[in-house]
């Protein structure tokens, strides 16, 4: 289970989730979690690189062994951003934080904390999942380059402190741990209902390539519902999305 004994702490690793998910391969029970302090060849969603500055944020890849169907492995990305949510407002008090489609945590439209999930799925059983955590917790605005610093928020920018990185990590492992067991007993109903609870775009407009109208929900698989003009409610799942307040100039 998630404890401060299942978690290896590491001064610096190519990336904590590499090293977790090889580890998942080969022998590391449910709970196993690493962390590390730097990551010299950190990786965000869709084959992005995640930086941070050295020994100032967390970087955490858990190691999860849930009973669930292929098909649900996905939505313990969902399930994390909402642990990741909890952590920060554990430890900052009046703020709030949401969840950005498919799982990203903000706080005021900034993003505070990205999710990587991967699962291995073998002879049609979901055999690990391993949840990436980047949650910027003690990086201030000077350690960040300029192109994001506006996009971006820390906790220890929204209360003007600091936070010891292994009892935050614990913490993202408490809430993890809950709604994991949350999961097995109950399905994902209930962290479903938590993640629409912090959902920050409902009712936006949405646009991908493919496919722009307004954000209405997300299904049962965590897909995005999208209510389009031609075609009805469209679901998309993948990649990701952008939200705005209003459809922007049409030429026609
Ligand atoms: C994203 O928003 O693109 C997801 C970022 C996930 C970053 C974390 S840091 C710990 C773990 N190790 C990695 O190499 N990536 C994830």
């Amino acid at each position: 289970m998630f404890s401060r004994e299942n978690l290896i702490i590491l001064e610096e690793i190519g990336s904590t989730q590499d090293v977790a998910y090889d580890m998942a391969k080969r022998w590391a029970p449910h709970g196993v979690a690493v962390m590390a302090l730097n990551q010299t060849s950190g990786r965000g969603r869709m084959g992005r690189s995640w930086s941070s500055p050295t020994g100032k944020n967390l970087a955490l890849s858990t190691i999860l062994r849930p009973s669930c169907k292929p098909a649900e492995a996905p939505l313990y990305g969902l399930a994390a951003s909402v642990a990741a949510a909890m952590t920060v407002e554990a430890f900052c008090s009046q703020i709030k934080a949401q969840v950005k489609w498919p799982n990203d945590v903000i706080v005021d439209g900034r993003k505070i904390a990205g999710i990587l999930p991967q699962a291995l799925i073998g002879n049609s059983k979901t055999e690990f999942v391993v949840i990436g955590l980047g949650l910027n917790v003690n990086s201030g605005l000077s350690d960040l380059p300029g192109e994001i610093r506006e996009k971006t928020t820390s906790m220890l920018s929204l209360s003007s402190r600091s936070f010891d990185l292994v009892e935050v990590a614990l913490s993202f492992l408490g809430s993890m741990n809950e709604l994991h067991d949350n999961a097995e007993r109950f399905g994902f109903r209930n962290i479903l209902d938590m993640w629409n609870a912090r959902w920050a775009h409902r009712g936006l407009f949405v646009e991908r390539p493919e496919v722009r109208g307004i954000a209405e929900g997300i299904d049962d698989t965590g897909a995005l519902l999208v209510r389009t003009l031609d075609h009805g409610l469209v679901s998309v799942s993948g990649g990701e999305a952008h939200f705005h307040a209003l459809p922007e100039k049409q030429d026609h």
